[in-house]
């Protein structure tokens, strides 16, 4: 999944979700299940996609306890998903019983899926930060903490603002990957999201993976959308 452009399908069911893809005969595409699909339809929407040769990030944000993540980990590390995500918030434990859960169920033979933490949501501004979550400082300061925390925990990288990237290489390594949503064209609708950057910005800062989602799933044409967006993030002039 590194250095992909991560469509999010967010969509409420597997009907949507098929007339989505046909849009896409040729193309092998990198697809985030996140909630909305996971929930309404179930553990097969991850099969049937990787049928389809589609890479899959699983993005349920585990936050629970050490044990219920660890053992909800290892029943995911079963479905084929090669990329799968916690709360950084959850604690260092609860990320190091999700690695256990995933160790121990991810079938012989079979690679680990990826184990990514979210730091900070992307629609989390810092005012909001300070008032509702309580932690003074800046948000910069918060990711940075969660994003060390994550790396201690042994886990391969976080979810983050494309603003946060640079840091998050410079303090932690090149290698801990920094995967990021809010991403949008220049002057496209921002909707709910609070810190956006361009694909060409996320490039720049050294993402190593982009999310995104309305701006492809909500378009009248998605595939020149994904098209375009996918130059713009490999640095190819159209
Ligand atoms: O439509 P949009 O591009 O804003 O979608 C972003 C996707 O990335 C959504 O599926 C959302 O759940 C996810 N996401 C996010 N911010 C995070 C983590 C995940 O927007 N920090």
């Amino acid at each position: 999944m590194k250095q992909s452009l991560i469509i999010a399908l967010d969509f409420p069911d597997v009907i949507q979700t098929e007339r989505f893809l046909s849009q896409f005969p040729s193309e092998k595409l990198a697809l985030k299940v996140g909630m909305e699909l996971f929930y309404q339809n179930g553990p097969s929407i991850i099969s049937s996609i990787k049928e389809r040769g589609h890479d899959v990030f699983l993005d349920l944000k585990l936050h629970d306890i050490p044990n219920t993540v660890k053992m909800a980990m290892a029943g995911l590390a079963t479905l084929g998903a090669d990329m799968v995500n916690v709360h950084a918030a959850g604690g260092q434990k609860m990320m190091e019983a999700a690695m256990e859960g995933l160790d121990k169920g991810t079938p012989a033979g079979k690679e680990r899926p990826l184990c990514i933490a979210v730091t900070q949501l992307t629609s989390t501004s810092e005012e909001q930060m300070n008032k509702e979550q309580n932690i003074s400082g800046s948000l910069t300061d918060s990711v940075l903490h969660y994003a060390k925390l994550t790396q201690q925990a042994g886990l391969d990288g976080v979810v983050c603002s494309t603003h946060e990237v640079k840091d998050i290489h410079h303090r932690i390594g090149r290698k801990f990957l920094t995967v990021t949503p809010g991403i949008r064209s220049a002057g496209g609708n921002v909707h709910d999201q609070t810190r956006i950057a361009t694909p060409e910005q996320a490039r720049s800062f050294g993402a190593d993976a982009i999310v995104v989602g309305r701006a492809i799933t909500a378009s009248k044409d998605p595939l020149k959308a994904y098209l375009d967006m996918k130059a713009a993030w490999e640095g190819i002039s159209c």
